[in-house]
């Protein structure tokens, strides 16, 4: 697409005063330009698809190429580097046939059945987390000590990291997702935790134990069609890197909303899996959507897209789109089929771990508040920084107190 010099950058800026609306610009986007041309912060110019029938639409079409994947566009000076091949084993940016190998292997490992399995352990570690919180003298940060550790220790389980590699694995894993980190930081953390993962799988080999990858691996033997150890070590870090902030972003802020909401609290202790579908929508924390490339001509409700062009699927917008979603930017725990949004994504590429989020994200929250009825904000409102340039929405720090 040739880029004008007056195309409007993808719209970033949340509306003051409601920290957990998308831009407001998308409402009027979806009544009168609902595909419309966008300059992304990586300098590419992109089709923005702000209707929910348009970005399912582009999410199934199998012509999309995921070769950019959710983040090429949010990283100034990628554009370059569109053309280098993507890591086998690198699920989410995979196209057609290499993608579907890898996702039947994982998605076996996903099942609800495994997912319910590991309720327990979630349950034991949002307990264990909660003792520490609240042997604590009154006051707590929930990001750090609660909100980032529970899903860092549940890919922990899901990988097989020895207890005794935990502490290093998780200090290594929050640098490289962490939005504060320098560019030759997040290298060496990835640097050190692919070739922590390597050893980990070598040893796999040799001593399977009851985990996801030991299995991925004897299963691969039987099949004859075994992963190679990049194409392990890779989706060890895709797990990791797509499990990690999206749900412990999704935890804080969740916190957040229902300190906001008191009275919908009793909502979310009665009825969880209802309550977190909602939550999911509203707060659409992969707030600049996911990133599509059209490899033929293709139509996106009236607009005619060309083979080479690039779109950008906003979820967040499609998740407030009134078609769909009656008075959509408020939050209501009474929706009807609360699971038709698409805060995981939809299609090829939705998202492998949504079930187990669900699984964190009901726990932690029905735990917290019974635990403590009583948490409040230990800060003023407005001293609240959030996440406005990054992938993932969230809050940076959440200052919480008891009685
Ligand atoms: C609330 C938490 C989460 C949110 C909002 C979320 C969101 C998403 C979205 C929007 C996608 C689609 C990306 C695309 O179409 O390009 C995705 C894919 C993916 N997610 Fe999640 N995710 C969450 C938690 C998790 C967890 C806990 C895991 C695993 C431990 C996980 C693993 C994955 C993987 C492997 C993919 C790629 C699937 C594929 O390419 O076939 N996610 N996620």
């Amino acid at each position: 697409m040739t880029a004008a010099s007056d195309t409007p950058a993808l719209p970033t800026t949340r509306p003051a005063g409601c920290p957990y609306d998308p831009p407001e610009n998308y409402a009027t986007l979806r009544e009168e330009a609902p595909t419309s041309q966008v300059r992304c912060p990586a300098g590419m110019d992109a089709w923005l698809v702000t209707r929910y029938s348009d970005v399912r639409a582009v999410l199934a079409d199998r012509t999309m190429s995921s070769r950019g994947a959710s983040s090429v566009h949010v990283n100034a000076g990628a554009e370059r580097d569109l053309d280098i091949e993507v890591a086998p084993g690198s699920i989410i940016q995979l196209d057609g046939k290499d993608h579907s190998r890898l996702r039947k292997m994982v998605l076996a490992e996903f099942t609800v059945r495994r997912v319910e399995a590991m309720r327990t352990y979630v349950q034991g570690l949002v307990e264990s987390h909660l003792d520490a919180m609240l042997a604590k003298p009154g006051e707590a940060d929930l990001v750090r000590d609660f909100a980032l550790p529970i899903p860092s220790l549940v890919i922990c389980e899901l990988l097989g990291v020895p207890y005794a590699d935990r502490e290093r694995f998780q200090h290594q894993s929050s640098t490289l997702v962490s939005t504060d980190t320098t560019r030759e930081q997040g290298q060496q953390a990835y640097e050190e935790l692919s070739g922590f993962l390597a050893a980990l799988f070598v040893d796999k080999q040799k001593n399977p134990q009851d985990d996801l990858f030991s299995r991925l691996i004897a299963r691969g033997r039987e099949t004859g069609d075994a992963l190679t150890m990049e194409e392990l070590v890779m989706l060890g870090l895709s797990l990791l890197v797509a499990g990690h902030e999206t749900t412990a972003n999704m935890i804080a802020l969740s916190t957040l909303v229902l300190l906001d909401h008191p009275q919908q609290r009793e909502v979310v202790l009665a009825a969880p899996e209802r309550a977190v579908e909602e939550l999911l929508r509203y707060l659409s924390v992969v707030q600049f959507g996911v990133l599509r490339y059209a490899t033929e001509d293709v139509q996106v409700g009236a607009r005619a897209v060309k083979a080479g062009e690039w779109l950008v699927a906003a979820l967040n917008s499609a998740n407030r789109d009134e078609e769909l979603f009656p008075a959509a930017d408020k939050l209501d725990f009474h929706r009807e089929s609360p699971r038709t949004h698409v805060a995981f994504g939809f299609g090829a590429h939705q998202c492998i771990g949504q079930q187990l989020a669900r699984v964190e994200l009901q726990e932690a929250l029905t735990r917290l508040f019974r635990r403590v009825p009583d948490l409040r904000l230990a800060v003023p409102r407005e001293s609240l920084a959030y996440k406005h340039n990054t992938l993932v929405y969230g809050v940076r720090e959440l200052p919480v107190a008891w009685s």
